[in-house]
Formats: structure tokens, C-alpha cells, sequence
């Protein structure tokens, strides 16, 4: 009994240590530490290489290192962590991080596809078997969620993204964070997660990765900042400051977002790491003269471990003579992260969580894919297809490319775990049936060398589904683009397909939204699935033949070309905003003469596919939304309901959402809408169901000029709607 009690006692003390204990015991450290290794806990490597050498085993010893990323294998961080808890002086663990950002070994769908599935429940699970997983081999702390808010996809990080809009990806970094984190740090089977990148890295310029970032602050604070202040109320333990400058100052090192805001206002008491030599990159930034000076301005501004370039580490002992940064500066930073080594048990030799079960986490895997794709067109009800067709032609590069439907930032992802959709469709339809052409070896590839045998197996068969889209290395970091179209030859590859008469489907793997407009023309149905990890396959499959239905909704606008970036919903209304009559405008017209309003005269004012918009096999009807009054006073609470009937012969999710737009006559001109609420709901055919929202005045606050967050009297609009792009409105005044 003795040895039980101990034995539960060694795993969890943390859990019943108090907040006061721990400090005790960090002050305890920091009064012991020499000055060598507070600066080493405060610098992160990725030099720890297999097999450990021993050079880095010494320098472990000797308290250089307090966290390592990105490096080693499991071996060989149980052996660095041995070392670091055995055989140092003051035997501090080490920490070590890692890009788990959608998945582990099991590969969920992308960031951006897990914000199609609008489904908060869905990604806190898809994260807790990341950390599970992750856990398992050692890893303690995950860089992720990325909550930049993305509006502009030229930006390869869009694919990390949780998308262009701060309700959504707040409820989904939030979901993300409790799933990585679980009920406790000190679980064995919780990473400590790191809201990233902090903060307007998804608005650099022209979309070009690192590039600068402004943002006027009125709209960092209504937009950027929010779904990091969520980050912040889910508990986050980390936080990593930007690449980019925002307003002319860099992330790395701007007192204003680390000091007055993060710690400040939001009252943050975690870690904040900077991005990879995000702080030596203040000297190509003209901001720094050198490293030292480098070290000096993001210490005073608030960060706290550097990873991998070593200025801290080099430059913080001369600055301390020199009185240019305090040693206050540096005990509080060690303090934040030995806090989180308390926090996650590293002090109290977390133990291993029990073996993952990949099969939880495939299920898991298949699910998130499923609700993550978005059926955008479905001309006379090409898809479903039909079970009794004899033969499928399968063709495109993106049909049978594991490591390309994994995406971006799946270095651990087991290639050996994905199915792919021909793989998938082979085993529903049986293998004699799938006629498959790959068209183009991959999706960048101009040669038509395999389009005759492409359009063979488009006329043998008696339908087509063609896999298009992006292979997963052309978006992610540095993976900026200019044109959004299909790369390669794939549009003439389509050209050659519909030539053949047949009827088509086609389903885009891809890490962005891409512009496909001609494309559609001779496409009647298609499924885009951004990449949708390991179990891509046999999602696609069920829902090209109706075993599910489509359900996803776009997390962010598709422009109908690259000229309307940035497009996104809750843009503000201009003075002169465009008429119904201004559509309708030829593509490519450069000459025409309509009205004086905010339009291209060469190119519909409206996206392609409106935010929030996305198909099913059912049909959904929306009632006129109705209020439980006209009136909202200051701290009160008003009901919005809609009744929701599904008068079609599938059953199918609908994902319905709540819109407002407000207040006219304030002190600011304010969106035409913002989402203020959704809901996935069921629905059987013939069935219906009331959904319900309420709102306050909080939910509806926004910044005013002189930046407090105000709910100004006067009338606002609500809608309960499919999209952001349709619904009836209903008004309602806020009160004084
Ligand atoms: C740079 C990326 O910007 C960041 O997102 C990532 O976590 C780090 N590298 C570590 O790999």
C-alpha cells in the first residue's frame, strides 16, 4: 500500500503542490543559479543530433541548453533529460519542443481544413491525440496553435491557419489549446502549447512570408489580437513572438505587444519563446546594430527563451555590466520557465503516458476530414455518385500521394498510416473497377506526356472524379505565392477530361484557397479538401458516393482571382459600395463603364465562394430569424432563434451561423458583418430543429478610436444564415 501511495506521489506532486510551493522552490533555484545557467535555461537548440555526441552531452552537463526543438529522437532526449536531471549541478530538466501543429504520427487535416469542419469539439480531440502521441516520445511542448488570422492566400502559413476570421479561430485555437493541454499540464499525456505567432504575422504585405505587417491598432485589436486573448483565457503556457515587424517594430522585440498588452492588460504568466533566430533577425531588420544589441532589446521587451540563435546566451553578461539590461529581467524569465517545467511535472520525472492507440486516433483522423471537406458546386446533382457505376476513372496527381494529402508540417507523420483516395475508392468500389491515370506526376508537372492515357480511362469509365490541387511542399513556411491558380498543367488537364464528355467530379487537395474559375465551368460538382491528412482517403470516398454528406464550410474567402486579395467578409462598407447592378461584369473586361462605386471593372466585386459558404446533399431551409426583443440595454441578453428544416432526401450537418453587423451612427464605421456565433447541427430528411443564439453587449463590443473596447447605442442587424453572404436581417437597437 506504502509503495503505491510513494508511487502516485512521485507521478503527480505537482498536481497537489500549491502555486506557492512552486515559487518557493523556483527561488529557492534562482538564488543558486549561476549567471551561465539562467542564460542557458533561457536558450533553446536544435543541435542535438543523433546519436548524442559527446560535446553536446557536456554541454547539457554544464547547463547550456534549457530546451531543445525540433531535434533527436526519443532516445535521445530520455538520454538528454537523464543527464540534465542526474548529473547537472542543480539538476533542472530540459524542455523539449516540437511542431506538432495537426498531428504527430497520425495526420489530422491541415489548420486551415480543421477550421472547415467548424467543429471545436472535433479539433480539441484531433489535438489531444497529437499530444498523446507526441507525449509518448518524449516531446513535452507543441508550437502550436498558429492563430494568425489569415486573409490573404498567397501567404503559404494561410494552411496553418485557423482562417480569416477572430470568432472562428478563437473558438478553435482555444479547442486546440484544451486539447493539447488536457485537464493538466502534469498529465503525462499533455504538451504545453504556444500561441504563435504573436502577433500580424498573416497580414505581411503582398502575402510574402516575413515580409512587414501594418496594422492600424484598431484593427489589431478588434481582429489579430483576439484570438490570442482566447489563447490567453484557455490557459496557454506559451506564447512565440513573430518574424515580422508590426507597424515598423519587431514582434521579437516590441515592449508594446509583450509588455503593455500580454502582460499588462491580458495579466499572461507563461513563457514567451521567440521564433527561430527571430532575434538575431533584428539586425537584418535594421533594428539592432548586432547580436548584443539584438539580445538587449528583446530581453527589455519581454522575451524570455531564445530559440536557436545564441545572442542571450552570448551578449547578456556584458549587457548586465553595462547596466543595460537587469538581472530582474533575467530571473523573471527564468522564473516563466522553470514555472512551466514545475507545470508540466519535468521536475518530478514526468512518466511516460501509456503507449498511443493510433487506431482511436485514425477514427479520430477520418472524422476531422470528413466534416473538414466543403462541397462548393454541385451542378444537377453530379455527387452523390452512384454505387452501381461500373467503372471510375481516378485521375490527377493529388489521388495517390500520401505525403502530399499529410500537407504541410508533417515531418512525424507516418506515411505508412495514410490512405489515400484511390486506395479508398479501390476498396469500396473493388479494385477491377477503378480505372486510374495519374494525368501528371505531380501537381507543378507541364508535361501532357500521360494525358492520352488520362483521357483513355476517362472514356472507358462512366464517371470521372479528377484529384487536383496543390502537392503539400507549395504551401507553409516560405511557400508564398504570386498566382493562385491549379499549378502546372492541371487546367489543361481538365480541359482534356471534359472534352471527353463524361460526368466529373473533382476534389482539390490543397493548402490554400486557389482560384479555379475557368476550371469550374467544365466541372459540375467539386469537393475541396484542403489536405486532408491520413485518413483523407476514405473520407473523400463516403462522401463522393453519399455514405456522408458533405459538411464543411469555407474558414475563409475564395476570391475569384489573385487581383481581389485581400477579400474577406467584414470589410467595411465604403461610401460608395457596390449594387447588386455592378455585377456580372465579364472576366478579363477591362472597359466597363458602370457607376462610381467600389468595384474592378474587369472582375465581379463578389469572391467566389463567400466565407462560411459550403454545400450538402441535403437542402436546408432557414426561417426569418426572430428576436426575443427589439431592444438590447447594457448588460442585458437578447435570443436570437431560426428554425432550420432540411426538405431534402439526404441527411447531413449543417453548420448554422450567426451573423451582426453594427452599431450605424457610431464612432467608427463598422463591418458589414461579423460572426458572433454557429452551430453544427443533425438533420434527418424532413427533419428540423430551432437554433437558438444569445447575445449581450459584450459580444458585440468593439474598439473605438481611442481604443476602448466600447457597445455603442444604436441600431444593429442579426442573421441566422447558411453563409456569410445570404440571410435575411433583423434589426435590433441597443439601448442607452
Ligand atoms: C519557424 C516557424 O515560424 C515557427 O512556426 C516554428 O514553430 C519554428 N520555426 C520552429 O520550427
Amino acid at each position: 500500500m506504502r509503495t503505491i501511495v510513494l508511487f502516485a506521489m512521485s507521478l503527480f506532486p505537482v498536481l497537489c503542490a500549491s502555486a506557492a510551493d512552486v515559487d518557493r522552490r523556483i527561488d529557492d533555484l534562482i538564488a543558486r543559479m549561476t549567471l551561465q545557467e539562467k542564460l542557458g535555461q533561457m536558450s533553446q537548440s536544435t543541435s542535438l543530433k543523433t546519436p548524442l555526441s559527446d560535446a553536446m552531452k557536456a554541454e547539457i552537463r554544464a547547463g547550456r541548453w534549457g530546451s531543445f526543438l525540433n531535434a533527436g529522437d526519443a532516445k535521445d532526449r530520455a538520454e538528454a533529460q537523464r543527464i540534465a536531471t542526474e548529473e547537472t549541478r542543480l539538476k533542472i530538466p530540459l524542455i523539449f519542443g516540437r511542431d506538432v501543429i495537426h498531428g504527430y504520427q497520425t495526420v489530422f487535416p491541415i489548420p486551415l481544413g480543421q477550421a472547415a469542419t467548424w467543429d471545436p469539439d472535433l479539433v480539441r480531440q484531433a489535438a489531444r491525440e497529437a499530444a498523446r502521441e507526441a507525449a509518448a516520445d518524449r516531446i513535452a511542448w507543441t508550437f502550436a496553435p498558429m492563430i494568425d488570422i489569415a486573409r490573404d492566400p498567397r501567404w503559404g502559413r494561410i494552411a496553418e491557419s485557423l482562417g480569416e476570421d477572430p470568432y472562428l479561430a478563437s473558438q478553435l485555437g482555444a479547442a486546440m489549446v484544451r486539447g493539447f493541454q488536457g485537464d493538466s499540464l502534469a498529465a503525462p499525456d499533455s504538451l504545453a502549447a504556444c500561441a504563435k505567432h504573436y502577433a500580424g504575422y498573416g497580414a505581411v504585405e503582398g502575402g510574402r512570408d516575413y515580409n512587414s505587417a501594418w496594422i492600424p491598432e484598431i484593427l489589431l485589436r478588434d481582429v489579430y489580437l483576439r484570438p490570442f486573448q482566447a489563447a490567453r483565457k484557455a490557459g496557454v503556457a506559451t506564447f512565440m513572438t513573430a518574424f515580422n515587424t508590426l507597424n515598423a517594430v519587431p514582434a521579437t522585440a516590441d515592449p508594446f505587444l509583450l509588455r503593455d498588452i500580454l502582460r499588462g492588460e491580458w495579466n499572461y504568466d507563461g513563457m514567451v519563446v521567440s521564433d527561430y533566430e527571430a532575434v538575431t533577425n533584428l539586425i537584418a531588420h535594421g533594428y539592432a546594430l548586432d547580436a548584443r544589441e539584438a539580445a538587449r532589446k528583446s530581453i527589455r521587451a519581454g522575451v524570455e527563451m531564445e530559440m536557436v540563435s545564441t545572442s542571450f546566451y552570448d551578449h547578456a553578461p556584458d549587457l548586465l555590466r553595462a547596466g543595460e539590461i537587469t538581472m530582474k529581467e533575467i530571473d523573471d524569465s527564468v522564473r516563466d520557465i522553470l514555472r512551466l517545467k514545475f507545470r508540466l511535472g519535468l521536475f518530478d520525472r514526468r512518466p511516460l503516458p501509456p503507449a498511443p492507440d493510433h487506431s482511436r486516433a485514425l477514427v479520430i483522423a477520418e472524422k476531422a476530414a470528413e466534416e473538414s471537406v466543403v462541397l462548393l458546386r454541385n451542378d444537377k446533382n453530379v455527387l452523390p455518385l452512384s454505387k452501381s457505376v461500373e467503372k471510375l476513372a481516378v485521375i490527377g496527381p493529388l489521388a495517390d500521394s500520401p505525403v502530399d494529402q499529410m500537407g504541410t508540417w508533417s515531418m512525424d507523420g507516418r506515411a505508412d498510416f495514410v490512405r489515400t483516395p484511390l486506395a479508398a475508392l479501390r476498396e469500396m468500389l473493388g479494385a477491377d473497377r477503378v480505372i486510374y491515370a495519374r494525368g501528371l506526376i505531380n501537381s507543378r508537372n507541364h508535361s501532357r506526356a500521360g494525358f492520352d492515357r488520362a483521357v483513355r480511362a476517362a472514356r472507358d469509365a462512366d464517371a470521372v472524379v479528377l484529384f487536383l490541387g496543390e502537392e503539400a511542399i507549395l504551401s507553409g513556411e516560405a511557400r508564398s505565392r504570386a498566382f493562385l491558380n491549379l499549378p502546372g498543367a492541371q487546367e489543361a488537364l481538365v480541359d482534356a477530361i471534359a472534352a471527353t464528355g463524361k460526368p466529373i467530379a473533382a476534389v482539390i487537395l490543397a493548402g490554400r484557397p486557389l482560384t479555379f474559375h475557368d476550371a469550374a465551368t467544365k466541372i459540375p460538382a467539386i469537393l475541396y479538401s484542403f489536405h486532408p491528412g491520413a485518413m483523407g482517403g476514405p473520407a473523400i470516398a463516403r462522401l463522393l458516393f453519399g455514405d456522408a454528406s458533405p459538411s464543411g464550410k469555407l474558414p475563409v474567402t475564395f476570391p475569384r482571382t489573385v487581383g481581389q486579395v485581400p477579400i474577406y467578409y467584414a470589410h467595411l462598407n465604403t461610401g460608395r459600395p457596390p449594387l447588386p447592378s455592378d455585377l456580372g461584369v465579364p472576366m478579363g473586361n477591362p472597359a466597363n463603364p458602370q457607376g462610381y462605386t467600389s468595384k474592378y471593372i474587369d472582375v465581379d466585386y463578389t469572391p467566389e465562394y463567400p466565407f462560411g459558404f459550403g454545400l450538402s446533399y441535403a437542402n436546408f431551409q432557414y426561417s426569418p430569424a426572430e428576436l426575443s426583443s427589439n431592444t438590447l440595454p447594457p448588460g442585458g441578453r437578447l435570443r436570437i432563434t431560426a428554425q432550420v428544416a432540411n426538405s431534402g432526401r439526404r441527411a447531413s450537418d449543417e453548420v448554422v451561423q450567426l451573423y451582426t453587423s453594427g452599431p450605424l451612427g457610431g464612432s467608427v464605421a463598422r463591418p458589414v458583418r461579423e460572426l458572433k456565433g454557429f452551430r453544427r447541427v443533425h438533420l434527418e430528411p424532413g427533419a428540423s430543429t430551432k437554433v437558438e443564439f444569445t447575445i449581450t453587449t459584450a459580444d458585440l463590443a468593439y474598439y473605438n478610436p481611442k481604443m476602448q473596447l466600447v457597445t455603442e447605442p444604436g441600431p444593429y442587424r442579426a442573421w441566422i444564415a447558411p453563409d456569410s453572404a445570404s440571410g435575411a436581417a433583423v434589426s435590433f437597437e441597443v439601448t442607452k
